[in-house]
């Protein structure tokens, strides 16, 4: 069974849960994922069997063993205090037993990268990356074992989780951040940190085109110079509104509806502003992910001394699947980016839930092989 828990919603702060929001403490947390379960097993009528469980886990970890994880820190906006240092499955079998209504096993917890690329992989073997574009922006990939320092052993591959959204924090970003950038990071709970990621995510995205939106009304170059009190409030203009704007057939009709609902009553031009403003903040969206991905798939080409790499790339995340034109500027970048590479992209259908249980079952299977 797998299992998972990366602040769903996709398009910002919806799907924190009751216990799941940021003021929570890990015990907190951790029983309202445990609750989950119990409602999932009950459903399924399975509260009777002791079941191995693969455990999701979105966030930031030091792996010290398959079913052992220490969060470094949290991201896309989750604060839970006590949590960080800790081993979270740990935390989860600790809100099990706590509850004391079912038994459960858990013998393995990965990335959603990385389940995403193990769900992938299942249906194509050529799948050696993962990545994900939602809440947040993340990918996974196979590197070759004499490049991983802190394993021993040479042969083969092992799955890397780059974090990649945590690229910035030393500066590097520093010339292509913009003024909104830096008024979304130093708004956010975790200033200074997951620049890149605060560039791409859903959880970000519609809070930079508010931000532009407000700067174009104060230079008086939409709605009449006003913004409405809805407008001037944080966090309003959600993810999902830039991929219905840029959705929109060409009558404006959606956009109006949109904007109406904003308190703002928009002209034709300021529709059409409007919609330039998504598509230039999800477009750079796209072209600063594909960046990400190119140096990757590169660097696997280069380390593997191929002339052509013929690879799949498994994804999964709400705005890679829901913008509407994000995948195919995403794509197209990407490939321009990287001579000699065939890459094939492959959308993971609930593959954070089925790559999970993937792994476990191989856990069970090793540890069975093993005599545990
Ligand atoms: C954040 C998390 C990372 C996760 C990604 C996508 O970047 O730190 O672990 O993979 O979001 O959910």
């Amino acid at each position: 069974m797998g299992t998972g828990w990366r602040g769903r919603g996709g398009t910002g702060a919806r799907g924190r849960g009751r216990h799941g929001d940021s003021s929570a403490t890990p015990p907190q947390l951790f029983d309202y994922i445990s609750e989950c379960i119990s409602d999932f097993l009950d459903k399924h009528q399975m509260k009777h069997k002791k079941l191995p469980l693969g455990f999701t886990f979105s966030f930031p970890v030091r792996h010290e063993d398959i079913d052992k994880g220490i969060l470094l820190n949290w991201t896309k906006g989750f604060k839970a205090s006590g949590a960080e240092g800790n081993n979270v499955v740990g935390l989860l079998r600790d809100a099990i037993k706590r509850r004391g209504d079912f038994e459960m096993d858990v013998v393995a917890m990965v990335n959603d990268t990385v389940a995403t690329m193990i769900s992938c992989y299942y249906e194509d073997h050529r799948c050696e990356v993962g990545m994900i574009v939602g809440t947040g922006c993340n990918a996974c990939y196979m590197e070759e074992m004499h490049n991983v320092e802190l394993v021993e052993g040479d042969e083969g591959r092992m799955c890397v989780n780059t974090e990649w959204g945590a690229f910035g924090a030393s500066g590097e970003l520093d010339e292509f951040l913009l003024e909104y950038d830096r008024v979304v990071d130093e708004t956010s709970l975790n200033p200074g940190q997951q620049l890149y990621e605060k560039i791409i995510g859903g959880k970000y995205m519609g809070e930079i085109v508010r931000l532009v939106l407000l700067k174009l009304v104060d230079e008086n170059l939409l709605f009449n110079g006003e913004a409405s009190e809805k407008l001037k409030t944080r966090g309003t203009f959600e993810t999902r509104f830039v991929s219905q704007i840029e959705s929109d057939s060409g009558d404006r009709k959606q956009i109006y509806n949109i904007l109406t609902a904003f308190e703002l009553l928009p002209s034709g031009t300021d529709c059409d502003i409007v919609r330039r403003v998504c598509e230039s903040v999800s477009t750079r969206a796209a072209q600063m992910c594909s960046a990400g991905l190119a140096g990757v798939i590169n660097r696997m080409r280069e380390s593997r001394s191929q002339d052509t790499l013929k690879i799949t790339v498994g994804v999964d995340g709400s705005v890679y699947k829901l913008h509407p034109s994000f995948k195919d500027r995403f794509h197209a970048t990407v490939r321009q980016l990287t001579p000699g590479c065939d890459i094939t992209f492959i959308q993971s259908e609930e593959g954070s839930g089925r790559g999970a249980a993937l792994i476990s079952a191989v856990a069970c299977k090793m540890a069975c092989m093993m005599g545990q």
